[in-house]
Protein backbone atom coordinates (compact mmCIF):
# COMPACT_ATOMS: atom_id res chain seq x y z
CA UNK A 1 0.00 0.00 0.00
CA UNK A 2 1.25 3.34 -0.48
CA UNK A 3 0.95 4.51 3.07
CA UNK A 4 2.02 7.97 3.77
CA UNK A 5 2.53 8.68 -0.02
CA UNK A 6 -0.03 10.38 -2.81
CA UNK A 7 1.97 8.24 -5.60
CA UNK A 8 3.50 4.58 -5.47
CA UNK A 9 6.25 6.51 -7.72
CA UNK A 10 7.02 8.74 -4.79
CA UNK A 11 6.70 5.67 -2.32
CA UNK A 12 9.23 3.68 -4.55
CA UNK A 13 12.13 6.29 -5.03
CA UNK A 14 11.80 6.22 -1.29
CA UNK A 15 12.13 2.75 -1.00
CA UNK A 16 15.71 2.92 -2.99
CA UNK A 17 17.86 2.33 -0.07
CA UNK A 18 15.85 -0.61 1.23
CA UNK A 19 15.77 -2.16 -2.26
CA UNK A 20 19.48 -1.92 -2.67
CA UNK A 21 20.11 -3.33 0.38
CA UNK A 22 18.24 -6.39 -0.67
CA UNK A 23 19.52 -6.46 -4.12
CA UNK A 24 23.23 -6.59 -2.34
CA UNK A 25 22.42 -8.73 0.71
CA UNK A 26 24.86 -10.99 1.03
CA UNK A 27 26.43 -10.43 -2.52
CA UNK A 28 29.81 -8.59 -0.94
CA UNK A 29 32.09 -9.73 1.36
CA UNK A 30 35.44 -10.62 0.44
CA UNK A 31 35.15 -10.71 -3.18
CA UNK A 32 32.04 -10.64 -5.07
CA UNK A 33 29.22 -13.30 -4.28
CA UNK A 34 26.24 -14.22 -7.15
CA UNK A 35 24.80 -16.88 -5.41
CA UNK A 36 21.55 -17.73 -7.41
CA UNK A 37 24.03 -18.36 -10.45
CA UNK A 38 25.19 -21.84 -11.36
CA UNK A 39 29.23 -22.72 -11.28
CA UNK A 40 28.73 -23.03 -14.85
CA UNK A 41 26.85 -20.07 -15.92
CA UNK A 42 29.93 -17.60 -16.40
CA UNK A 43 32.29 -20.26 -17.19
CA UNK A 44 33.89 -19.53 -20.72
CA UNK A 45 32.35 -16.04 -21.03
CA UNK A 46 34.28 -13.70 -22.46
CA UNK A 47 32.29 -10.97 -23.74
CA UNK A 48 28.37 -9.85 -22.71
CA UNK A 49 25.67 -8.42 -25.04
CA UNK A 50 22.55 -6.36 -22.92
CA UNK A 51 19.25 -7.14 -24.54
CA UNK A 52 16.04 -4.85 -23.11
CA UNK A 53 13.94 -1.96 -23.32
CA UNK A 54 13.24 1.36 -21.85
CA UNK A 55 14.66 1.93 -18.26
CA UNK A 56 16.29 -1.53 -18.33
CA UNK A 57 18.11 -0.98 -21.79
CA UNK A 58 19.53 2.48 -20.33
CA UNK A 59 20.64 0.14 -17.05
CA UNK A 60 22.12 -2.04 -19.67
CA UNK A 61 24.19 0.37 -21.47
CA UNK A 62 25.22 1.80 -18.43
CA UNK A 63 26.56 -1.84 -17.17
CA UNK A 64 28.18 -2.17 -20.36
CA UNK A 65 30.27 1.12 -19.28
CA UNK A 66 31.03 -0.70 -16.29
CA UNK A 67 31.96 -4.03 -18.05
CA UNK A 68 34.42 -1.53 -20.39
CA UNK A 69 35.62 -0.23 -17.60
CA UNK A 70 37.35 -3.41 -16.80
CA UNK A 71 38.51 -4.72 -19.86
CA UNK A 72 35.78 -6.62 -20.27
CA UNK A 73 34.10 -6.47 -23.95
CA UNK A 74 30.17 -5.52 -23.54
CA UNK A 75 27.28 -4.34 -25.88
CA UNK A 76 24.22 -2.83 -25.08
CA UNK A 77 20.96 -3.75 -27.41
CA UNK A 78 17.69 -2.88 -27.76
CA UNK A 79 16.08 -5.86 -27.76
CA UNK A 80 13.24 -4.72 -30.55
CA UNK A 81 16.10 -3.64 -32.52
CA UNK A 82 18.80 -7.15 -31.71
CA UNK A 83 15.72 -9.30 -33.47
CA UNK A 84 15.54 -6.61 -36.52
CA UNK A 85 19.23 -7.37 -37.10
CA UNK A 86 20.70 -10.05 -35.04
CA UNK A 87 24.15 -9.27 -34.60
CA UNK A 88 26.46 -12.55 -35.88
CA UNK A 89 26.83 -15.46 -32.85
CA UNK A 90 30.10 -15.99 -31.62
CA UNK A 91 31.57 -18.67 -28.92
CA UNK A 92 32.47 -16.81 -25.50
CA UNK A 93 29.27 -14.08 -26.03
CA UNK A 94 26.72 -14.30 -23.03
CA UNK A 95 23.26 -12.84 -23.87
CA UNK A 96 21.76 -10.78 -20.93
CA UNK A 97 18.47 -9.76 -20.69
CA UNK A 98 17.55 -7.28 -18.57
CA UNK A 99 14.01 -7.31 -17.49
CA UNK A 100 12.31 -5.80 -14.74
CA UNK A 101 9.14 -7.50 -15.28
CA UNK A 102 10.87 -10.73 -17.02
CA UNK A 103 7.59 -10.99 -19.79
CA UNK A 104 8.44 -8.05 -21.81
CA UNK A 105 8.05 -9.77 -25.30
CA UNK A 106 10.65 -7.74 -27.04
CA UNK A 107 12.93 -8.69 -24.56
CA UNK A 108 11.71 -12.37 -24.66
CA UNK A 109 12.00 -12.68 -28.34
CA UNK A 110 15.65 -11.44 -28.39
CA UNK A 111 16.15 -14.41 -25.48
CA UNK A 112 14.78 -16.57 -27.81
CA UNK A 113 16.86 -15.55 -30.82
CA UNK A 114 20.16 -15.81 -28.90
CA UNK A 115 18.81 -19.52 -27.58
CA UNK A 116 17.95 -20.34 -31.45
CA UNK A 117 22.02 -19.15 -32.22
CA UNK A 118 23.42 -21.59 -29.16
CA UNK A 119 24.32 -18.44 -27.11
CA UNK A 120 24.01 -19.10 -23.70
CA UNK A 121 21.51 -16.70 -21.89
CA UNK A 122 21.32 -15.09 -18.16
CA UNK A 123 18.10 -13.43 -17.27
CA UNK A 124 18.88 -10.11 -14.70
CA UNK A 125 15.26 -9.64 -13.59
CA UNK A 126 13.08 -8.64 -10.55
CA UNK A 127 10.40 -11.73 -10.78
CA UNK A 128 11.14 -15.15 -9.80
CA UNK A 129 8.87 -17.60 -11.96
CA UNK A 130 8.87 -14.65 -15.05
CA UNK A 131 9.25 -16.08 -18.33
CA UNK A 132 12.59 -14.73 -18.92
CA UNK A 133 13.55 -16.39 -15.60
CA UNK A 134 12.28 -19.56 -16.59
CA UNK A 135 13.68 -19.53 -19.95
CA UNK A 136 17.25 -18.80 -20.19
CA UNK A 137 19.76 -20.86 -18.95
CA UNK A 138 20.46 -19.12 -15.72
CA UNK A 139 18.85 -16.07 -13.69
CA UNK A 140 19.94 -13.66 -11.56
CA UNK A 141 17.36 -11.40 -9.48
CA UNK A 142 17.34 -7.97 -8.26
CA UNK A 143 15.84 -8.05 -5.36
CA UNK A 144 14.22 -4.59 -5.97
CA UNK A 145 10.35 -6.26 -4.31
CA UNK A 146 7.09 -5.59 -6.05
CA UNK A 147 7.11 -2.12 -8.23
CA UNK A 148 3.36 -0.87 -8.43
CA UNK A 149 4.18 2.76 -10.48
CA UNK A 150 4.11 2.28 -13.85
CA UNK A 151 7.46 4.63 -13.97
CA UNK A 152 10.48 2.18 -13.38
CA UNK A 153 12.57 3.72 -10.76
CA UNK A 154 13.59 1.24 -7.54
CA UNK A 155 13.92 -1.56 -10.40
CA UNK A 156 16.57 0.57 -12.11
CA UNK A 157 18.97 1.34 -9.27
CA UNK A 158 18.71 -2.03 -8.25
CA UNK A 159 19.14 -3.01 -12.02
CA UNK A 160 22.74 -1.31 -12.21
CA UNK A 161 23.75 -2.49 -8.90
CA UNK A 162 23.47 -5.78 -9.82
CA UNK A 163 25.07 -5.27 -13.10
CA UNK A 164 28.44 -3.48 -11.11
CA UNK A 165 28.56 -7.26 -9.11
CA UNK A 166 28.05 -8.84 -12.39
CA UNK A 167 30.90 -6.61 -13.91
CA UNK A 168 33.05 -7.12 -10.71
CA UNK A 169 32.75 -10.79 -10.56
CA UNK A 170 33.77 -11.51 -14.58
CA UNK A 171 36.12 -8.64 -14.58
CA UNK A 172 37.93 -10.62 -11.35
CA UNK A 173 38.49 -13.46 -12.82
CA UNK A 174 40.91 -11.68 -15.34
CA UNK A 175 42.49 -9.92 -12.56
CA UNK A 176 40.75 -6.89 -13.61
CA UNK A 177 38.27 -6.43 -10.59
CA UNK A 178 37.94 -2.73 -9.21
CA UNK A 179 38.16 -4.90 -5.75
CA UNK A 180 37.76 -3.64 -2.02
CA UNK A 181 37.38 0.18 -2.74
CA UNK A 182 34.42 -0.06 -5.25
CA UNK A 183 33.05 -3.29 -3.24
CA UNK A 184 32.63 -0.51 -0.37
CA UNK A 185 31.49 1.78 -2.19
CA UNK A 186 28.51 -0.56 -3.78
CA UNK A 187 27.71 -1.08 0.46
CA UNK A 188 27.68 2.49 0.96
CA UNK A 189 25.17 3.29 -2.21
CA UNK A 190 22.15 2.85 -0.21
CA UNK A 191 23.51 5.75 2.04
CA UNK A 192 24.17 7.96 -0.88
CA UNK A 193 20.53 6.84 -1.97
CA UNK A 194 18.93 8.04 1.14
CA UNK A 195 20.63 11.43 1.58
CA UNK A 196 19.61 12.63 -2.07
CA UNK A 197 16.23 11.09 -1.40
CA UNK A 198 16.03 13.18 1.85
CA UNK A 199 17.42 16.04 1.08
CA UNK A 200 14.59 16.54 -2.06
CA UNK A 201 16.77 19.15 -3.25
CA UNK A 202 14.90 19.10 -6.63
CA UNK A 203 11.87 19.97 -5.42
CA UNK A 204 12.23 24.16 -5.82
CA UNK A 205 14.20 23.49 -9.45
CA UNK A 206 10.85 21.20 -10.60
CA UNK A 207 8.64 24.28 -9.34
CA UNK A 208 10.74 27.00 -11.11
CA UNK A 209 11.38 25.03 -14.38
CA UNK A 210 7.71 23.43 -14.45
CA UNK A 211 6.45 26.05 -17.49
CA UNK A 212 9.29 24.74 -19.98
CA UNK A 213 9.07 24.20 -23.65
CA UNK A 214 11.44 21.17 -23.37
CA UNK A 215 13.32 19.53 -20.93
CA UNK A 216 17.26 18.28 -21.85
CA UNK A 217 19.86 15.76 -20.32
CA UNK A 218 23.19 15.75 -21.10
CA UNK A 219 26.33 13.55 -19.67
CA UNK A 220 29.28 11.48 -20.65
CA UNK A 221 30.31 8.29 -19.74
CA UNK A 222 27.11 6.55 -17.58
CA UNK A 223 26.18 10.11 -17.12
CA UNK A 224 24.73 9.35 -20.96
CA UNK A 225 22.50 6.73 -19.84
CA UNK A 226 21.42 8.56 -17.09
CA UNK A 227 20.65 11.63 -19.50
CA UNK A 228 18.77 9.20 -21.40
CA UNK A 229 16.67 7.76 -18.50
CA UNK A 230 15.90 11.52 -16.88
CA UNK A 231 14.35 12.08 -19.64
CA UNK A 232 12.42 8.98 -20.42
CA UNK A 233 11.28 9.68 -17.20
CA UNK A 234 10.51 12.81 -17.71
CA UNK A 235 8.54 12.25 -21.04
CA UNK A 236 6.52 9.70 -19.50
CA UNK A 237 5.03 10.58 -16.53
CA UNK A 238 5.06 14.88 -17.11
CA UNK A 239 4.03 14.34 -21.11
CA UNK A 240 6.49 17.36 -21.65
CA UNK A 241 9.03 16.78 -24.42
CA UNK A 242 12.56 15.79 -22.94
CA UNK A 243 15.42 14.73 -24.82
CA UNK A 244 18.72 12.76 -23.70
CA UNK A 245 21.74 13.33 -25.18
CA UNK A 246 25.58 12.54 -25.23
CA UNK A 247 26.85 15.98 -24.35
CA UNK A 248 29.12 15.76 -27.07
CA UNK A 249 26.41 15.44 -29.82
CA UNK A 250 24.97 18.79 -28.54
CA UNK A 251 27.03 20.57 -31.02
CA UNK A 252 26.01 17.94 -33.80
CA UNK A 253 22.33 19.10 -34.03
CA UNK A 254 20.33 19.92 -30.52
CA UNK A 255 22.11 22.80 -29.34
CA UNK A 256 19.59 24.55 -32.05
CA UNK A 257 16.33 23.83 -29.75
CA UNK A 258 18.23 25.19 -26.89
CA UNK A 259 16.58 28.65 -25.58
CA UNK A 260 15.78 30.43 -22.51
CA UNK A 261 12.70 28.03 -22.44
CA UNK A 262 14.18 24.60 -22.24
CA UNK A 263 16.22 23.55 -18.96
CA UNK A 264 19.96 21.33 -19.75
CA UNK A 265 20.60 18.96 -17.13
CA UNK A 266 24.08 18.41 -16.85
CA UNK A 267 25.11 15.19 -15.21
CA UNK A 268 28.35 15.43 -14.19
CA UNK A 269 29.59 11.68 -13.74
CA UNK A 270 33.66 12.00 -13.77
CA UNK A 271 33.87 11.31 -17.17
CA UNK A 272 35.49 14.00 -19.44
CA UNK A 273 34.27 16.20 -16.43
CA UNK A 274 35.74 19.66 -18.46
CA UNK A 275 34.07 19.02 -21.57
CA UNK A 276 30.47 18.85 -20.29
CA UNK A 277 31.42 22.20 -18.55
CA UNK A 278 32.36 23.56 -21.77
CA UNK A 279 29.01 22.15 -23.04
CA UNK A 280 27.07 24.10 -20.09
CA UNK A 281 29.06 27.34 -20.93
CA UNK A 282 27.66 26.36 -24.87
CA UNK A 283 24.47 26.38 -23.73
CA UNK A 284 24.31 29.35 -20.94
CA UNK A 285 25.99 31.35 -24.14
CA UNK A 286 22.99 30.18 -25.86
CA UNK A 287 20.17 31.77 -23.11
CA UNK A 288 19.74 27.97 -22.18
CA UNK A 289 19.74 27.53 -18.10
CA UNK A 290 21.60 24.55 -16.51
CA UNK A 291 21.17 23.06 -13.83
CA UNK A 292 24.02 21.16 -12.75
CA UNK A 293 24.20 17.27 -11.48
CA UNK A 294 26.83 16.13 -9.44
CA UNK A 295 29.23 15.81 -6.87
CA UNK A 296 29.50 19.03 -4.27
CA UNK A 297 32.92 20.13 -5.66
CA UNK A 298 31.93 19.58 -9.50
CA UNK A 299 33.48 22.38 -11.58
CA UNK A 300 30.04 22.69 -13.53
CA UNK A 301 28.41 23.89 -10.41
CA UNK A 302 30.06 26.95 -10.83
CA UNK A 303 29.03 27.26 -14.18
CA UNK A 304 25.38 26.58 -13.68
CA UNK A 305 22.30 28.05 -12.94
CA UNK A 306 21.31 25.50 -10.00
CA UNK A 307 23.08 22.53 -8.45
CA UNK A 308 21.83 19.27 -7.63
CA UNK A 309 24.40 17.90 -5.41
CA UNK A 310 25.51 14.11 -5.43
CA UNK A 311 27.06 12.21 -2.10
CA UNK A 312 30.30 11.66 -2.83
CA UNK A 313 31.57 8.28 -3.57
CA UNK A 314 33.11 6.05 -6.63
CA UNK A 315 32.56 7.66 -9.96
CA UNK A 316 31.21 4.93 -10.84
CA UNK A 317 28.19 4.77 -9.00
CA UNK A 318 27.77 8.68 -9.01
CA UNK A 319 25.16 8.43 -12.20
CA UNK A 320 22.79 6.00 -9.87
CA UNK A 321 23.00 9.24 -7.21
CA UNK A 322 22.63 11.24 -10.27
CA UNK A 323 19.61 9.73 -11.59
CA UNK A 324 17.57 9.63 -8.48
CA UNK A 325 17.57 13.41 -8.59
CA UNK A 326 16.11 12.83 -12.05
CA UNK A 327 13.27 10.75 -10.83
CA UNK A 328 12.29 13.21 -8.12
CA UNK A 329 12.55 15.90 -10.88
CA UNK A 330 10.00 14.07 -13.20
CA UNK A 331 7.85 12.81 -9.82
CA UNK A 332 7.66 16.82 -8.64
CA UNK A 333 7.37 18.63 -12.80
CA UNK A 334 4.18 15.90 -13.39
CA UNK A 335 2.67 16.54 -9.56
CA UNK A 336 3.27 19.98 -10.43
CA UNK A 337 1.38 19.55 -13.49
CA UNK A 338 -1.53 17.31 -11.89
CA UNK A 339 -0.58 14.06 -14.19
CA UNK A 340 -1.85 10.49 -13.04
CA UNK A 341 1.78 9.86 -12.14
CA UNK A 342 1.13 5.94 -11.44
CA UNK A 343 -1.01 5.52 -14.91
CA UNK A 344 0.36 7.56 -17.15
CA UNK A 345 -1.74 7.48 -20.13
CA UNK A 346 -1.41 5.14 -23.19
CA UNK A 347 1.83 3.16 -20.83
CA UNK A 348 1.32 -0.28 -19.60
CA UNK A 349 3.43 -1.49 -16.68
CA UNK A 350 4.34 -4.74 -18.63
CA UNK A 351 4.56 -4.66 -22.58
CA UNK A 352 3.50 -8.23 -23.25
CA UNK A 353 3.45 -7.76 -27.27
CA UNK A 354 6.23 -6.98 -29.78
C1 LIG B 1 9.90 3.17 -18.04
C2 LIG B 1 9.50 1.78 -18.06
C3 LIG B 1 9.66 0.99 -19.33
C4 LIG B 1 10.24 -0.38 -19.01
C5 LIG B 1 10.26 -1.26 -20.27
C6 LIG B 1 10.92 -2.60 -20.00
O1 LIG B 1 9.69 3.74 -16.81
O2 LIG B 1 9.07 1.26 -17.08
O3 LIG B 1 10.47 1.66 -20.25
O4 LIG B 1 11.52 -0.21 -18.49
O5 LIG B 1 8.95 -1.45 -20.73
O6 LIG B 1 10.25 -3.31 -19.01
P1 LIG B 1 10.92 -4.53 -18.29
O7 LIG B 1 12.08 -4.06 -17.51
O8 LIG B 1 9.85 -5.13 -17.43
O9 LIG B 1 11.37 -5.48 -19.38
Amino acid sequence: EKGRYDHYMHKEIHEQPRALEQTLQGRLGDGVALDDLADETLDGVERVAFVACGTSYHASLYGARLLIERGVPASAHLASEYVTAPPPARAGTIVVGVTQSGETADTLAALREAHSQDQPTLAVTNTVGSTAARECDDALFIRAGPEIGVAATKTFSSQVATLALLAEQLAAREGTGRGRPFRRALAALPDGVRTVVESDDVRSVARQFRDSDAYFFVGRGTGHPVALEGALKLKEITYEHAEGFAAGELKHGPLALVTERTPVFAIDTGHNTEKVASNAEEIRSRGGPVVAVGPADSPLGDRADAHLPVPDTDPALTGVLANVHLQLLAYHVAAELDRPIDKPRNLAKSVTVE
